[in-house]
């Protein structure tokens, strides 16, 4: 008789956002006609930046030809977009990373789910709290946590590391030293970025502790403050124990586009195993690479112009960030984020939980956001807005809220 994996049903019945999306779905239905705004989903809005449209354009019409049609990428990616992260994302910011340590993939969602694959069941996970949703799940269907515990809101299994609004929604070192920990800053989703020296305690940590740090950049490109770091590789030490996501979904608006890439320096070991290695096998037998079309948009994000461009695009949400952060400050709500990154985390008002506040946002002013406890136990009481929408859009919403 076929079985199937039980880990799975240890999970909460949806996704947050899947479970949003039909919350939404259910009051569109039943108020047709009506404005919803939707600053719920990090989902870009903004339409891809012309030199990004040229190249897919250039590449399309390569494929129309047997001379310069492409089939399968190689696995680990293009020679031209690895060597052109390599130049802009890390050697022009001082980090030593070759373009042979980059694996090129459809985008940071399935590397940050994916990279668990290469780490034994027995490694003890440790995640902040909020938290990302999918760090948590795909170590759950993986086998490495217990059950849910409904009181605590939790699994049984992680080691959750609140971030609270006293220590700036930054994580402080669990008491169980873990073996693999997330991190993500710019932060999804309090919006809180950590400085350099902060981020080094980490890295020295989980050096002394042979752990391993996942960290998960996918935000850096909204960084406006001097002295926070674009990657952990700016780090001394990083090389020998982290791995780092990024993805072109938020930096180029490439959600519907996919693709990001996975950083694993050759000095990371663990168990005796370049981790290097591990990931190249699993890549190699599970992923057929990313598209040529797409890898060729990819190279256009770091040409000249394409930097122009979206240094605009990035501007025009980071403009919409201050709408929301100053119009809710100035509506009395406490606010935070938003400064070095496209996310607003805001107290919900009169003790509501943040899914009545959810419910009292779409009901009364016809606003999505995001309920902090989906993010975890210690999101409860807060709220996230994206600043991926069009301004009008963002505006309007901000004036809704304010007038309730
Ligand atoms: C979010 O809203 O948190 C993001 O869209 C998640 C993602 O990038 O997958």
């Amino acid at each position: 008789m076929v079985t199937v994996n039980k880990n799975y049903l240890k999970l909460q019945e949806s996704y947050l956002f899947s479970n949003i999306a039909k919350k939404v779905g259910a009051f569109c239905e039943a108020h047709p006609g009506e404005k919803i705004i939707r600053l719920g989903i990090g989902d870009v809005t903004q339409p891809l930046a012309p030199v990004i449209i040229d190249s897919l354009h250039k590449a399309v019409d390569e494929m129309a030809h047997a001379e310069t049609f492409h089939g399968y990428a190689p696995d680990l990616g293009y020679e031209f977009l690895r060597n052109a992260i390599v130049r802009h994302d890390y050697q022009s910011r001082g980090c030593q990373i070759e373009a042979d340590e980059i694996f090129i993939s459809d985008g940071a969602k399935s590397d940050s789910g994916n990279i668990q694959e290469i780490f034994g069941l027995d490694n003890k996970v440790a995640v902040c709290d909020p938290v990302y949703p999918v760090y948590v799940d795909t170590n759950v269907m993986a086998g490495r946590s217990g059950s849910y515990c409904e009181k605590n809101e939790n699994f049984h299994g992680i080691i959750y590391m609140p971030c609270r609004e006293e220590n700036g929604f930054l994580p402080e070192f669990p008491k169980e030293v873990p073996d693999l920990i997330y991190l993500c800053f710019p932060n999804n989703p309090t919006g809180s970025a950590i400085t350099k020296p902060e981020l080094q305690k980490w890295v020295d940590y989980a050096n002394l502790n042979g752990a391993v740090i996942i960290y998960d950049a996918a935000y850096e490109a909204y960084i406006s403050e001097e002295g926070i770091p674009h990657s952990i590789f700016e780090c001394e030490g990083a090389r020998t124990c982290a791995i780092e996501l990024r993805s072109f979904s938020k930096n180029a608006g490439f959600t519907g586009v996919r693709l990001g890439f996975t950083v694993i320096s050759k000095e990371l070991v663990r168990d005796g195993v370049r981790l290097h290695d591990l990931w190249a096998r699993r890549h190699g037998t599970k992923f057929n690479g990313a598209p040529y079309i797409v890898q060729r948009a990819g190279e256009a994000v770091y040409s000249l112009e394409g930097q122009i461009q979206l240094k605009e695009q990035i501007a025009a949400y980071m403009r919409n960030a201050r709408v929301i952060y100053e119009g809710l400050k100035e509506a009395g709500y406490a606010v935070y984020g938003g400064v070095n990154a496209p996310y607003i985390w805001l107290k919900t008002p009169d003790s509501m939980t943040s899914w009545e506040f959810f419910d009292y946002l779409l009901e009364k002013a016809k606003v999505v956001g995001t309920p902090g406890s989906g993010f975890g136990a210690h999101g409860e009481g807060y709220f996230r807005l994206t600043a991926f929408g069009s301004y009008e859009d963002t505006k309007e919403a901000i004036d809704r809220i304010s007038r309730l």
